[in-house]
């Protein structure tokens, strides 16, 4: 019988390509999702790819009484990775409530049931924000943090603190905190891929949209920063590589012997580029031209930040097979076939 993984926010950019992963890994991914920020569609995107329909809960994880129906309903379920959360920075700024509420409080809800039904595995979203602006580079997990530029960004550095906490409590709960870096790309059958909210506030996004006419312009936020050509750093990394991250960290945590157990592990490509050869790339594989502009720095942006990727490489046996080329590849023709809707 194939274990069941309940994948929280399954119908997000992120966790729609896990979930594809997952189910390539043998597993069976139970979606729980509000859609708070994602599309019905994307299930039946996901069903074309994996030719089967997934079990689905349209619920708020914040919903104690829905989630323990799940698990309830569900029976043995094997782990769960917990991407459900609110991740726009700038909101967060402005709302910073909201994000308290639904990120940290849907990872209480979560553990508290996890504990109650005996589900040992987690697998935790959080983010290389939480290293801020590092005094070392490449970042590697001892790394240690800044103090959050954002409350999205506390909230991720609250979660991992939760997590961590509950080893010293001899919690049955074991996880993995995956630190990702710049996810970008989509599923290469461009059935799937990043559904962004309005305007986006991501770069890829914006350079797709922009090389698509659907923006004028996209301004390079800074070009007189302390790098090779001025502007910012980033490791932007394929989303089906850090897609199979997460099947790797469930058989991570099964080798792991100690009951009560916590870890945080890059996921990154090792590699930093910086805006102005993401632009290259971009048109260097699409043949677009993209019109841009250099404008002011962004407030909050960090210069550079990229990863060291050994740990990963070893404690979780995974490697990336994507490079930038083919991430920008399957990024633009996913803005092909969104721009045909
Ligand atoms: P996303 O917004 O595409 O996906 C999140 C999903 O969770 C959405 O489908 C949304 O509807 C759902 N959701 C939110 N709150 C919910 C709730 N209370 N109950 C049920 N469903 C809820 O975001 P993503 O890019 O796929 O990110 C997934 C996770 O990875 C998030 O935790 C995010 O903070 C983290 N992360 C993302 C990035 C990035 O750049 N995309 C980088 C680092 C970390
Ligand atoms: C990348 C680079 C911008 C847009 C954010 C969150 C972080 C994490 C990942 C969740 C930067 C530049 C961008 C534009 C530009 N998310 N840029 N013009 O800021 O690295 O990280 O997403 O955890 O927490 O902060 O990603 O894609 O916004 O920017 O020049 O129109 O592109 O300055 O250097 P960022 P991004």
């Amino acid at each position: 019988m194939k274990k069941k993984i309940l994948v929280t926010g399954g119908a997000g950019y992120i966790g729609s390509h896990t979930a594809v992963a997952l189910h390539n890994a043998g597993y069976t991914p139970v979606i729980v999702d509000n859609f708070s920020n994602s599309s019905k569609n994307v299930l039946q995107g996901l069903e074309k790819i994996i030719g089967i329909s997934l079990p689905l809960y349209e619920i708020d994880c914040n919903d104690k009484p829905a989630m323990k129906s799940v698990f309830e309903k569900e029976g043995n379920i094997e782990g769960v990775i917990h991407f459900a959360a609110y991740k726009a920075v700038g909101e967060s700024v402005k709302e910073p409530l909201k994000y308290y509420q639904n990120n940290i409080g849907s990872l209480l809800v979560l553990l508290e049931l996890m504990e109650q039904f005996e589900v040992k595995n987690l697998v935790f979203s959080s983010s290389c924000t939480v290293y801020g602006q590092p005094d070392e580079l490449p970042v590697t997990e001892q790394t240690p943090t800044k103090p959050a530029n954002s409350p999205y960004g506390r909230t991720k550095q609250m979660c991992e603190d939760i997590l961590s906490d509950l080893t010293k409590s001899k919690s049955p709960v074991r996880s993995v905190a995956l630190r990702y870096f710049n996810p970008v790309g989509a599923h290469e059958s461009a059935l799937i891929g990043e559904l962004p909210n309005g305007v986006p506030a991501n770069l890829i996004p914006f350079v797709t949209q922009t090389a698509a006419g659907i923006r004028e312009q996209i301004t390079v936020f800074g070009n007189d920063y302390n790098t090779a050509d001025g502007t910012c750093i980033r490791d932007y990394i394929h989303v089906m590589d850090l897609a199979d991250a997460h099947t790797k960290a469930f058989e991570y945590l099964d080798r792991v012997k100690e009951t009560s157990f916590y870890d945080t592990i890059n996921v990154g490509t090792g590699q930093g580029n910086s805006v102005l050869e993401v632009l290259e790339t971009f048109e260097k594989v699409s043949g677009q031209k993209v019109n841009y502009r250099i404008g002011d720095r962004r407030e909050g942006d960090v210069e550079q930040v990229y990863a060291n990727v050994d740990k990963a490489n070893k404690v979780l046996n995974w490697e990336t097979k994507y490079d930038l080329e083919r991430s920008l590849t399957d990024a633009w023709r996913w803005e092909q076939e969104l721009s045909k809707k």
